[in-house]
C-alpha cells in the first residue's frame, strides 16, 4: 500500500452518530479489531444525542461486537479501556466543549462523521469554533451530497475548516480486498493487460444484487434511492478500478488521479441509458412516504470516452429484493469467428466475484465431447483466499485515515465527477417501474438495450467465509 510521507498518527478517535446503525453494524466491530492489533492510540469518544450514560454506551458496544463477529477476549477489554461517551446536541457548543475535554492532550484527533449528510456542515463548523479541528482529520460518510451542486457546496464548507489532505471521504467498497484486487489483478498479471481495451473487450457489466429489501431503513432509504445509495459511490468505484490506466508511480495521488480520470472521460447519463425500478410493496415499508417514487433498482449504460474504452458500453445493475445477493463484474471479450462449423463458440470473459465470497474466473471455450467440433464454456477459477486474514473494510479504512493515508478515499474532484455523471437523471428521473420482489427487476424496459449477449447474473453463494 503506498504510504504518504511524514503524516502524524492520529492520537484520538471521535465518532459522531455513535448510537446509530452504522456504528452498531460496522464501527464497533472494526474498533475492537484495531484495539486488538494495538492500533488505537488515545481516547475513543462516541458522540450522540440519545440521553445515554457511558455504561449504556459500553453495553451497546458489547452487543454490537457480539452480533458482528463475537466479543474478543483481547480486543474488547482494550477497546472498553479507551471508550468515552459524550451525550449532546450537535447544535450546542457545550457538546463540543465536552469533546474537547475528553480529548485530553490529543493533538491529531480523527473526527468521524457517521451522521446524516444534512448535519455535516453544522458539525464541521462547530469543530472549528470549539478548536477541535486544529491538527485534526475528518472522515465523512457517504453519500457526500445529493447531487453535483450540493457536493460542491459541501466541499466548500469542509474546505473552510479542513484542507483536502485532512479530509477522508469514506466508501467502504474501497476498503474491500476484492475491490482493491480489481486493480492489482489487472496490473500484476502480464496476460491480461494487453487485452484489456476496446480492441478485445466488447462490454463490461457490473451487477450488485441484494436479495434483501431495505431492512427497516425506510426513513433513510427513501431520501436517497439506489442511485445515491450505491451507484454514485460503490458502483462508480468499481467502474474506476476496472477502467483506470496504470498509475505512473505507486504514490497516493497518482492512483487517485487515474481513478478520477476515468470519471472525467465518462459521459453524463441520459434518459435513454437508464431504467429505474421499485419493488412491489416498497410503500408498505416503515418510514417510506406514501406515493414515493424512489427507486430501489437501477440499470444504467455508461459510456467512457477514453482512448482505451470508447464504444465499449459499461452496464451497471443494482437492486434490492432481487433473486440473490452477490456483486460481480464481468468483462466480455469480442466473439471469435466460427471455428470448424458455422456455430459460434461461447465468448471469453473475465469474471470478478466481489461478494459474498470473492473469486476471479476466466471463461474459456473447450470442445464438447462428441463427434462435432462444438464449444462449451468452462471456467478457470481462482479462489481469492491467499491464506491471510482479511481486514474488515472499515477496519482498514479507519486504520488508513488514522495514518493519514488517503489512497482508498474519494478525492474532491472524483466525488464531483461522479455526481456530474448522474446529475441529469437525478434532476429528471424516469418514473420507476414496479417489479416483483425476487425477480431481476422490471420486465417492460422499453428501448433499453441489454448488454451484448444479455445479462449474466451472479449465482447464489454461501454466506461469506470467515
Ligand atoms: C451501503 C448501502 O452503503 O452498502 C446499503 O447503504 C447496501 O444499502 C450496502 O446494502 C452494501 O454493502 P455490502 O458491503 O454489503 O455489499
Amino acid at each position: 500500500m503506498p504510504m504518504p510521507v511524514d503524516q502524524p498518527q492520529s492520537d484520538a478517535l471521535v465518532f459522531f452518530g455513535a448510537t446509530g446503525d452504522l456504528a452498531y453494524k460496522q464501527i464497533f466491530p472494526s474498533l475492537q479489531r484495531l484495539a486488538k492489533r494495538g492500533l488505537l492510540n488515545g481516547p475513543v469518544i462516541g458522540v450522540a444525542k440519545s440521553n445515554w450514560t457511558l455504561d449504556q454506551f459500553r453495553e451497546r458496544a458489547r452487543d454490537s461486537v457480539e452480533k458482528h463477529g463475537g466479543v474478543g477476549p483481547v480486543g474488547f477489554p482494550k477497546l472498553l479501556e479507551r471508550l468515552c461517551y459524550v451525550d449532546g446536541d450537535y447544535a450546542d457548543p457545550a457538546t463540543f466543549e465536552k469533546v474537547r475535554k475528553a480529548l485530553g492532550g490529543a493533538k491529531h484527533p480523527l473526527h468521524y462523521l457517521a451522521i446524516p449528510p444534512s448535519l455535516f456542515g453544522m458539525v464541521i463548523e462547530k469543530l472549528k469554533e470549539s478548536g477541535n479541528a486544529e491538527g485534526a482529520r475528518v472522515v465523512v460518510e457517504k453519500p457526500f451530497g445529493r447531487d453535483l451542486a450540493s457536493a460542491r457546496e459541501l466541499n466548500r464548507i469542509i474546505h473552510r475548516v479542513f484542507p483536502e489532505q485532512r479530509i477522508f471521504r469514506i466508501d467502504h467498497y474501497l476498503g474491500k480486498n476484492a475491490v482493491q484486487n480489481l486493480i492489482f489483478f489487472r496490473f500484476a498479471n502480464s496476460f491480461l493487460e494487453p487485452l484489456w481495451n476496446r480492441q478485445y473487450i466488447e462490454s463490461v457489466q457490473i451487477t450488485m444484487a441484494e436479495k434483501f429489501g431495505i431492512q427497516g431503513r425506510g426513513a433513510f432509504y427513501d431520501t436517497v434511492g439506489a442511485l445515491r445509495d450505491v451507484v454514485q459511490n460503490h458502483l462508480m468505484q468499481l467502474v474506476s478500478n476496472i477502467a483506470m490506466e496504470p498509475p505512473p508511480c505507486p504514490d497516493v495521488e497518482s492512483i487517485r488521479d487515474e481513478r478520477a480520470k476515468v470519471l472525467r472521460s465518462t459521459q453524463a447519463i441520459e434518459r435513454g441509458d437508464v431504467v429505474l425500478g421499485q419493488f412491489a410493496g416498497y410503500h408498505d415499508e416503515p418510514g417510506v412516504k406514501a406515493g414515493s417514487q424512489v427507486e430501489t433498482f437501477a440499470m444504467i449504460r455508461m459510456h467512457i470516452n477514453s482512448w482505451r474504452w470508447r464504444d465499449v458500453p459499461f452496464y451497471i445493475r443494482t437492486g434490492k429484493s432481487l433473486p440473490v445477493t452477490g456483486t460481480e463484474v464481468i468483462a466480455k471479450f469480442r466473439q471469435t469467428p466460427p471455428v470448424f462449423s458455422e456455430e459460434l463458440p461461447p465468448q471469453n470473459y473475465v469474471r470478478f466475484r466481489l461478494s459474498p465470497n470473492p473469486e476471479t474466473a476466466i471463461g474459456g471455450s473447450v470442445k464438447q465431447p462428441g463427434e462435432r467440433l462444438l464449444g462449451c464454456m468452462t471456467e478457470l477459477t481462482v479462489d481469492e483466499d491467499c491464506g491471510t486474514e482479511n481486514l474488515l473494510p472499515y477496519e482498514e479504512l479507519l486504520q488508513d485515515a488514522m495514518k493519514g493515508n488517503e489512497t482508498w478515499f474519494a478525492r474532491e474532484d472524483y466525488v464531483e465527477e461522479s455526481w456530474r455523471i448522474l446529475d441529469p437523471i437525478l434532476k429528471d428521473p424516469p418514473k420507476p417501474l414496479i417489479y416483483e420482489p425476487g425477480t431481476w427487476g422490471p420486465t417492460e424496459i422499453g428501448n433499453f438495450p441489454p448488454p451484448p449477449g444479455g445479462w449474466s447474473s451472479p449465482q447464489q453463494q454461501e454466506a461469506p467465509k470467515g
